[in-house]
């Protein structure tokens, strides 16, 4: 065995695997507490749309493969995104586009650049692809754009960009990606990663159709994961060129995204009323969580996202178990390079009292 290992690709041997967050399961078997609330994997506490869980039901054609092309879905993307159709891919998950944009453009002669403490899988993919990591460091636990043009080398190829970035929160403005975007040859890919976009409220964000006309080296990902409540069904999308969306669909599998997934994400996008009520809970919450985490002296770290990285006169790793055992899932951040820090995803009303009762009961 040991010499077949020998000849795995380059890269895999010392990657280090996605470590997702603790299942509401795998705590009632360890610890049996009373109630369970899990914030550690941002999804959207309010579940999906209603309309895309009453879709589910009326599917009777399990035995038949999905439409590959995903042809109802992109429609209504396009719709919505105010693009053409031939610019969208559909993927199982917007990780899987990250990792077919990382097949197509990386190998072990070239290079990926990305910001310290940004999202765990573009290390993953890019080092399964044997290709090198240029991690530039963070400017307040924020990508630092103005930097990533002198750290590029002749080999690299991709550029990750997540926006807002999990797990600090942070965002970059349209301005700072517009004007990285100009520095960068355009033989560079841009991934510009949007998972949470929706949470965003800050008026300097990015315009993504402006983007996506000036720049045909621009990859954009989103998700129905977060605002949309269908994390567990696997399904986002990606928005670039013809050319590009062309190049991701040859290596793409031929059913990718099931129908189930398909059928909720086309009712789930056009419950506007549904997402806006997800916007208006996350943003009223994110603010109160902030503030009593900060009354009661944590230290956190402004967030656009659906979560709130924080750290306080407390070993993260311990305070992680300690509030498991009481029923509360959050997640530690040390892979992150974040080793005093802990995430929480911002819950419903109830769920971030209960956060906030135990938490205050463990750290006293
Ligand atoms: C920044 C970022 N990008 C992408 C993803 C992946 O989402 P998906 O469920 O669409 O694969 C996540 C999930 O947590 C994320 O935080």
């Amino acid at each position: 065995m040991s010499k077949l290992l020998d000849y795995l690709n380059k890269g895999i041997s010392d990657l280090h695997p996605y470590e997702p967050g603790r299942s509401i399961d795998e705590v009632v078997a360890e610890y049996n507490p009373e109630k369970v609330v899990k914030l550690a994997s941002n999804e959207n506490p309010l579940g999906p749309s209603p309309k895309a869980i009453h879709a589910l039901s009326g599917n009777k054609n399990l035995h038949l493969y999905p439409d590959g092309d995903s042809k109802k879905l992109k429609s209504l993307i396009a719709e919505h995104e105010s693009i053409n159709f031939n610019n969208i891919i559909i993927g199982n998950g917007s990780n899987e586009i990250l990792e077919l944009a990382a097949r197509a453009f990386l190998n072990k002669d070239s290079s990926a650049i990305m910001s310290k403490h940004a999202f765990a899988v573009y290390k993953i993919v890019t080092q399964a692809c044997g290709s090198e990591i240029i991690e530039v460091p963070a400017k307040e636990w924020g990508h630092d754009l103005s930097s990533f043009p002198t750290n590029v080398k002749d080999s690299t190829r991709v550029c990750f960009i997540a926006n807002p970035n999990n797990p600090t929160g942070t965002f970059n403005s349209h301005e700072e990606i517009d004007s990285l975007m100009n520095q960068l040859p355009s033989s560079i890919l841009v991934i510009l990663d949007l998972a949470y976009y929706e949470y965003v409220d800050s008026d300097d964000y990015v315009q993504v159709n402006k983007l996506l006309s000036k720049y045909k080296n621009l990859l954009v990902t989103k998700t129905f994961s977060k605002i949309q409540g269908l994390a567990s069904l696997r399904i986002g999308y990606g928005l670039a060129s013809d050319e590009l969306i062309g190049v991701l669909n040859k290596i793409r599998q031929p059913f990718n995204s099931n129908a189930l997934a398909q059928e909720a994400a086309c009712h789930a996008i056009l419950d506007k009323d549904h997402i806006r009520k997800s916007i208006e809970l996350n943003a009223s919450e994110r603010d109160y969580l902030f503030k009593e985490l900060t009354n009661i002296g944590m230290e956190c770290i402004p967030s656009q996202g659906n979560f709130i990285s924080f750290k306080g006169n407390f070993n993260a790793q311990n305070l992680f178990t300690d509030l498991m055992k009481q029923g509360v899932i959050v997640r530690p951040i040390a892979l992150y390079d974040m080793p005093e820090y802990i995430r929480v995803t911002i819950g419903t009303k109830d769920e971030n009292e209960y956060f906030l009762k135990k938490l205050k009961e463990v750290v006293k």
